[in-house]
């Protein structure tokens, strides 16, 4: 008889007993310094604000924020985040609001601090929680700084129920035109057709207050071009806004942000500059 070796099986619950260590949830811990980083990011921005309406309290927002730290970590609902967005709400100047999925370092350069742009990230309410991970421990008070839950462990986790929120929010108070950059070189396709624009950004747009949509699909510096303006999912993208009565236009690798790419790809001929 032939010895046993360990089984498939047996070899998952070796895995699982020797990890007494592993993370619980799929995503990143509570970062360390959460509210420092919180209340600092807060108060820098309040500088960017007009006078009218920089009276804001960075303190009543994190209090208002922190409520969801005392929930369980899979129960925190997006309406949990209302007083938060009311206390830190403020509008968003025509024609800047700028949309996106699977891009966020180039529109993060791009929108250069809300001077250019001012995608969610570079809203008060957005700000804030960019780039962080929060949660409470699972069947405990305290936060969990090894990991939190992501939309594969739970619906209702503290960060996407936050984005969807914030997101909601962010496209009723949007006007003008409406910029959104897609990543054409997403092997799952440029717009993905379920995802926070598709579910949360798209479905709460004021279209009495928006003149047209403008869609940038932007091709990764010398990486395969997955989808372009008209075809697969920025199609599927097209199709809808135009039903839903959205004046529509679609272009490729819109140069002001392709020179910007360009910058950590000079010598590439996709960055030569034609004279
Ligand atoms: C800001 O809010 C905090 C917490 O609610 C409160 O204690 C403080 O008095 C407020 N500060 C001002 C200037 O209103
Ligand atoms: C916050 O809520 C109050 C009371 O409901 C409302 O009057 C106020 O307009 C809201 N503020 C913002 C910025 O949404
Ligand atoms: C576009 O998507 C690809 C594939 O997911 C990714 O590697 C790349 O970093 C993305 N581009 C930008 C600008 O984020
Ligand atoms: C979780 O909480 C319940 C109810 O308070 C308690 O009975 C249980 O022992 C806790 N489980 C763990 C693993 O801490």
């Amino acid at each position: 008889m032939a010895a046993l070796g360990p089984t498939p099986f047996w070899s998952l619950l070796l895995l699982l007993a020797g990890g007494g260590c592993a993370a619980r949830w799929a995503g990143e811990g509570t970062n360390r310094h959460l509210r420092t980083i919180f209340l600092g990011r807060c108060q820098e921005y309040l500088e960017l604000l007009s006078l009218e309406q920089r009276d804001k309290n960075c303190t009543a927002i994190w209090e208002a924020f922190s409520v969801v730290l005392d929930k369980d970590p899979c129960s925190v609902l997006p309406s949990d985040y209302d007083l938060f967005i009311n206390l830190s709400r403020h509008s968003i100047p025509r024609d800047k609001s700028l949309f996106w999925e699977n891009n966020h370092l180039l529109v993060t350069s791009y929108s250069e601090n809300a001077r250019r742009l001012m995608p969610l990230c570079d809203v008060l309410y957005g700000r804030v929680g960019d780039f962080l991970s929060w949660c409470r421990q699972k069947n405990a008070s305290g936060l969990d700084y090894e990991s939190c839950p992501t939309a594969a462990d739970c619906e209702n986790n503290p960060v996407d129920s936050y984005w969807k929120r914030a997101s909601i929010q962010y496209s009723r108070d949007s006007s003008g035109v409406i910029y959104v950059m897609l990543n054409g070189s997403d092997p799952n396709g440029a717009y993905p057709v379920k995802g926070f624009f598709a579910d949360y950004e798209i479905p709460f747009l004021q279209k009495d207050k928006i003149t047209r949509i403008e869609v940038w699909v932007m091709h990764d510096i010398g990486r395969p071009n997955v989808e372009s303006c008209g075809e697969g999912t920025v199609k599927i993208l097209e199709n809808r806004l135009k039903d839903m009565g959205f004046q529509f236009s679609c272009i490729n690798d819109y140069l002001p942000v392709k020179l910007l790419a360009c910058v950590d790809h000079s010598s590439h001929p996709d960055c030569a500059l034609n004279s």
